[in-house]
């Protein structure tokens, strides 16, 4: 790639919130990512659908800065995520830069993954205290009011292991939000959960969208609630967006044959 035929930053009102352009990831032979284009703008919740192995979880990976992208460029609140200017040009991005922009952006996956020797108020003043330098007083009334927001207030001094599936996903989310990221990402969140405890996970979900306006990226294969709580779905195809709309155009009207076929399937199966 010849970084300096990207601009090195993008500046103004309209300016995405993340913005994926050209980004191409590679394992082998195997493209996963081709050449893809997204952008995700402040306050929007956009959500990602698509079959299996489709790149959903890797765009997340690669905007964690978790994989390294093999063209393209990722732009995080105008800033290129993996890349820093010098001397004018951009050239691949250093330790500590990429340590400023990962920390605007928090990710809660499948398995929670808990620090399963800290309560779930430890779990949420690791981060702050040990990442980013808050004192201890700050951080505990930081997670307390974090942990009262997922409906946890009365578990704050219970272990991961004396928490429930939902239980141990919300306080994943706490955690997450104690970082204060301006982007939250989310990968199947509610997929290891049973049933029963999936609302409580997707109730604290819509509470960031709707009360905080957090900038979101969603995978989920629950498409009743992508419906619900989009502002915009994405269909993923061979590591691009094959189509992409309003939930109530995307699921009513859906203009691709892959569409129509993945949405009938998803259907079917429900
Ligand atoms: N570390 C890796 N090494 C090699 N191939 C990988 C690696 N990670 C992912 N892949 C491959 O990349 C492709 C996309 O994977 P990804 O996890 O993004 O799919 P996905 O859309 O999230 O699928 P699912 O719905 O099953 O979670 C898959 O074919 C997968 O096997
Ligand atoms: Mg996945």
């Amino acid at each position: 790639m010849n970084a300096s035929t990207y601009r090195a930053s993008i500046e103004g009102p309209e300016r995405p919130m993340v913005r994926f352009s050209g980004v191409t990831k590679r394992y082998g032979e195997l493209t996963v990512l081709d050449g893809l284009d997204l952008d995700v703008s402040a306050g929007e919740m956009v959500t990602i659908i698509g079959p299996s192995g489709s790149g959903k979880t890797t765009v997340l990976r690669v905007l964690m800065t978790l994989e390294n992208i093999d063209d393209g460029i990722i732009y995080v609140d105008g800033q290129p995520l993996t890349h820093m200017q010098k001397a004018g040009t951009l050239v691949p991005a250093d330790a500590r830069h990429l340590r400023e922009m990962r920390a605007q952006i928090g990710m809660c996956f499948q398995h929670f993954n808990l620090f399963p020797h800290m309560t779930a108020l430890g779990n949420c003043m690791e981060g702050p205290v040990y990442s980013l330098g808050m004192s201890k007083t700050e951080a505990r009334e930081r997670a307390v009011e974090l942990l009262d927001m997922v409906g946890l207030a009365d578990k704050r001094d219970h272990y991961p292991s004396q928490l429930s599936g939902g239980q141990q996903q919300r306080v994943a989310i706490a955690r997450a939000l104690a970082m204060r990221p301006k982007i939250m990402l989310f990968d199947e969140v509610t997929s290891a959960l049973d049933p029963e405890v999936i609302g409580e996970v997707t109730n604290v979900i819509r509470k960031l969208v709707e009360e905080y306006k957090l900038t979101m990226l969603m995978v989920t294969h629950q498409m009743g609630f992508a419906k619900d709580i989009s502002d915009r779905v994405c269909f993923f195809y061979g590591g691009k967006i094959e189509e992409q709309a309003p939930p109530e155009e995307l699921f009513a009207d859906p203009q691709r044959a892959r569409t129509q076929q993945f949405l009938s399937a998803v259907k079917a199966a429900i």
